[in-house]
């Protein structure tokens, strides 16, 4: 049987192995990463959810297959245990060629025979005799395995850079479908398709498509709902390449033109996202970037009418996460949700501007970020007693429902933070 190639070439596993040896020291004794198995589906008996590798695994080995472990060992190196292909995978699955490494099954064995301190990381081990997880050291572990995770080297780059080439082609074609008439199911079906085409391996995450008022519902998924001359049409969709996925939002004019109540609600968006994507530079807390993209749409909802104090008193008051009611951003690349977090002593999950913002540290180089502002008009915030009590004169709520219509808009690109200016990698994808 063939060994799996690695999706990395070893100068890249090499270096980001050294990497996290370094980080970790002895300090947590042998480290395990785990690729972990497939997921059963509830009642599927015996069907399972695509497999996943746990990407702590996944990045330091390039393998896909489950079942994996790496185990780094002080002082010593890495080894690789790899699961050996049963009968029945070869029946129904082929024989594609596993990862190089020793069974898997002969881990336990070999762990008790070094009998040190074990951490475990990635997707956990249960099952296997003399490994027991220390619930503790697998949190501290990764805390610094993090931090080097954070920054993407130049071979995730280009996978994220071929992502995008797929990314452009399925919102190219759609931009050309997107007209009155038109289902948001074969607006997905167009976009997905051209996806793969254009080179993906799959979607990074479940497509999202809003027409109309239904562009308020955050991740609403895309129905067989028409869209209407006059509706907004918001797609969040991302093409998927070797487990690195883009992660892209655009707002488009059902007709071709918006309206011009639509178009001050797009300008604001448009304001708020240059401006945060020009402000990700080394150094700056992430959470300001919320808080820039914050003040600048409060600017433009005051301007519109719709909120009657100025900025810095809707993000005092938090005002503001009326109609944006969501973060400015997350880690992207491998997976939608990338390795991101909190700065060493920080609280996780902080409030910013009264919504999670889900990363709260200083940017690097190397950091891989989405920004996607928006402004909504969500109805279970809109309509919600205690918000109109709460913010009774600093909105004007009557104002507002001849605005409301508009269901919302949202765009979002992905963005490297260099030691020069940004690099917007989902540049091309047309607004
Ligand atoms: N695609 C979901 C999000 O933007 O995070
Ligand atoms: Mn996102
Ligand atoms: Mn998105």
């Amino acid at each position: 049987m063939q060994d799996e190639a690695s999706v990395f070439d070893s100068q890249f596993t090499d270096a980001r192995r050294a990497a996290v040896a370094a980080t970790l020291g002895d300090e947590f004794g042998i480290v395990l990463f785990a690729a972990g198995k497939p997921v059963g589906k509830p009642g599927g008996l015996d069907t399972c959810y695509p497999f996943i590798p746990h990407p702590e695994y996944y990045w330091l080995t390039g393998y896909r297959r489950p079942g994996g472990v790496l185990a780094l060992v002080p002082g010593e190196g890495f080894r690789h245990f790899t699961q050996y292909p049963t009968a029945r995978e070869r029946l129904f699955d082929g024989s594609e060629g596993i990862p190089p490494g020793d069974d898997v099954e002969k881990l336990g064995e070999w762990i008790e025979s070094l009998s040190s301190p074990l951490t475990v990381l990635g997707a956990g081990i249960v099952g296997v005799e003399g490994i027991e997880v220390d619930a503790d050291r697998t949190v501290a572990a990764r805390q610094k395995v993090n931090i080097v995770r954070r920054r993407k080297d130049a071979s995730e780059l280009e996978l994220m850079r071929q992502a995008n080439l797929a990314t452009i082609a399925g919102y190219e074609r759609i931009v050309a479908l997107i007209r009155p008439g038109i289902s948001e199911r074969l607006l997905q079906i167009e976009l997905e398709a051209e996806f793969f085409r254009g080179g993906a391996d799959g979607v990074g995450y479940d497509t999202i498509i809003g027409t109309g008022p239904r562009a308020s519902v955050l991740h609403g998924a895309p129905s067989q709902a028409v869209v209407a001359a006059g509706d907004v049409v918001l797609v969040d969709a991302g093409a998927q390449h070797k487990g690195y996925t883009t992660d892209v939002t655009r707002t488009y004019a059902a007709s071709g033109k918006f309206s011009p109540q639509q178009q001050a609600f797009y300008d604001a968006v448009t304001a708020a996202i240059d401006t945060c994507l020009a402000g990700c530079r080394p150094g700056v807390e992430w959470h300001d970037i919320h808080r820039l993209a914050a003040s600048t749409m409060a600017d433009a909802l005051r301007d519109m009418g719709i909120l009657k104090i100025d900025s810095q008193t809707a993000l005092e008051t938090e005002a503001i996460s009326l109609f944006f009611p969501h973060g400015i951003g997350h880690f992207v690349g491998l997976g939608v949700r990338d390795v991101g977090g909190h700065a060493p002593g920080r609280q996780p999950d902080q409030q910013c501007l009264g919504v999670n913002v889900r990363v709260d540290l200083p940017l690097e180089p190397g950091h891989l970020m989405t920004v996607e502002p928006g402004l909504y008009f969500v109805d279970g915030i809109i309509d919600d007693g205690e918000n109109r009590e709460k913010y009774r004169d600093a909105v004007d709520w009557e104002k507002l429902e001849s605005w409301r219509g508009i269901g919302g808009v949202r765009l979002e690109d992905d963005v490297l933070v260099t030691d020069g200016e940004p690099e917007v990698i989902t540049a091309g994808i047309p607004r």
